[in-house]
């Protein structure tokens, strides 16, 4: 099929990318002609498992590029709008992007068109968009709005797009029901698994992948409740971890007790320094919004949000705990993304830890993998960054841990331990396991666990208070 995708953002770009491999015609609509160019000429601009390998299969048959809105749905049947969705100072979801869309879209209908929401927004918007496409002359039968919401994972996009939990597809019509499944008809069909160049299955995927069609209320719903439903898991858990360090108890054993719960599950209890990234922190907010505009008074959220900003606040406690004083002293920090796996820093909880402990007085040396160069775009210069785990390591008086990538969870202790000058560890991702990190010489900090300090260490020299 025709499709055109406005947006080659995070969404839209993988988006893009996959449904091209599905065997569509995909044109890339942007209106950031740096972007463009870049991908024109080979360059991938977000960290992603796979998406390079497609881009560079598809790009210049199955896939072109554009800044010409019109033209790109002019050529479509299909039209998916991907463009961001940030947050306003109220914490409601700017939608003046896909506003403009919208209007531009309309002097293109000139026969039937599908025109899908990808980005995530707030219930009704479908409705606001019909509407906006209506005043601005097209005719109401040559066109129909969905809602496609994805649940894409950034650093594994690729494979969540093609290996889906479920498709999530709303509709008001069958017409446009019917168009939706044809475009994803390789994964429902499974036709796509079978295909030679399909991306290897992960683990924990079952396939062809289920399409779910409701109403675009709905779909839209599903979207913010799922993203909330999975922020408050995890302030779940930071909340539970808190009551383990008052108590004594293990966070570790207490997630294995209740994960083991069918109706629980293991997944997405891992306790930390709290959620980030582009989605979560902005769509719990937008749907707290949302809720109050449609007069639902979801107050849990704000709970939600304040857990999670409090798990920040009791981590800068935690490190000042350990250290007792933190102007002037060193930290070796390893992690800026807002997760692992990928280069995104965007309401990243490590960059905002970063800031605190720098506001004390604190000289902070990062190391991170990926999201150095994003991280560099945006903080001063006083942030000193280290080219491996080892040399931000290096002379300080403390090693944090804040971004969960794998390489972190494996480095070699005994180099690690020579390189400090005090052989501190306070981990916001509970990488380690305590006993292991005191048999390894270290006074090891963490999440919901009691601090642990190598056998023989004195009660005086063992810093920090048992709250720590
Ligand atoms: C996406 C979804 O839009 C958002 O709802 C979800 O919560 C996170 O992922 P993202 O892809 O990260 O947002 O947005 P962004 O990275 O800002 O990319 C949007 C793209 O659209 C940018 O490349 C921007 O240049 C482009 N754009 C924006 C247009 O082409 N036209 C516009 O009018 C506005
Ligand atoms: C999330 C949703 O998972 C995805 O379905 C949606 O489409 C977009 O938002 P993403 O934000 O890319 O995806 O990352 P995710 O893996 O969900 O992690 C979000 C944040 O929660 C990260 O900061 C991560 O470190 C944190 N996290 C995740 C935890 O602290 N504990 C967990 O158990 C899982």
């Amino acid at each position: 099929m025709r499709i055109a995708v406005v947006g080659s953002g995070y969404v839209g770009l993988v988006a893009g990318a996959c449904f091209a491999d599905l065997g569509h015609n995909v044109i890339l609509v942007d209106n950031d002609e740096r972007k463009l160019a870049a991908l024109k000429n080979g360059q991938v601009p977000i960290h992603e498992k796979f998406l390079p390998e497609l881009l560079s299969r598809h790009r210049g048959n199955r896939l072109t590029f554009s800044d010409d809105l019109h033209e790109a749905v002019r050529a479509s049947a299909v039209i998916f709008i991907a463009v961001g969705t940030p947050p306003t100072e109220r914490g409601e979801a700017d939608l003046s992007y896909v506003e403009s869309v919208a209007r531009e879209i309309t002097g293109a209908v000139d026969d039937y068109k599908v025109i899908v929401e990808k980005s995530t927004v707030p219930v009704y918007t479908s409705e606001w968009i019909r509407k906006i496409i209506l005043r601005n002359g097209a005719d109401p039968d040559s066109f129909d709005v969905a809602s496609n919401p994805e649940f894409l994972r950034e650093g594994t996009a690729v494979t969540d797009f093609l290996f889906p939990d479920r498709i999530v597809v709303g509709c008001d019509n069958d017409r446009c029901a019917t168009v939706l499944r044809e475009v994803y008809a390789p994964l429902t069909s499974g036709k796509y698994y079978e295909s030679a160049g399909a991306i290897p299955q992960p683990d924990r995927t079952s396939i062809p992948a289920p399409i779910i069609v409701t109403s675009t209320k709905s779909a839209e719903l599903i979207k913010h409740a799922s993203n909330a439903f999975l922020a408050m898991k995890i302030s779940f858990i930071n909340a539970v971890a808190s009551m383990c360090e008052s108590v004594g108890a293990n966070v570790n054993q207490v997630c294995h007790g209740i994960g083991t719960d069918s109706r629980i599950g293991p997944r997405f209890l891992n306790p930390g320094i709290g959620y980030g990234g582009s989605c979560f922190p902005k769509d719990v907010m937008a749907f707290r919004a949302v809720a109050r505009e449609c007069g639902y008074d979801f107050r849990l959220l704000d709970e939600v949000m304040r857990i999670n900003e409090d798990q920040r606040d009791r981590f800068v406690k935690k490190v000042r705990s350990a250290l007792w004083t933190l102007r002037g002293k060193h930290l070796g920090v390893l992690g800026l993304a807002f997760k692992g796996g990928t280069d995104d820093i965007r309401e990243s909880p490590a960059i905002l830890i970063v800031q605190a402990l720098m506001q004390e007085g604190c000289k902070i040396t990062a190391y991170d993998p990926a999201a150095m160069d994003r991280t560099q775009e945006v903080m001063n210069s006083n942030l000193k960054y280290a080219s491996s785990a080892y040399e931000a390591a290096t002379g300080a008086d403390a090693l944090l841990i804040l971004t969960e990538w794998e390489e972190f969870a494996n480095l070699d202790l005994r180099r690690l331990n020579d390189e400090l000058k005090y052989p501190i560890v306070i981990d916001g991702r509970n990488l380690y396991d305590p006993e292991v990190m005191a048999a390894n010489g270290f006074i090891y900090y963490s999440v919901g666990r009691a601090a642990s300090h190598p056998e023989g260490v004195p009660a005086a020299l063992r810093n920090g208070t048992k709250k720590a």
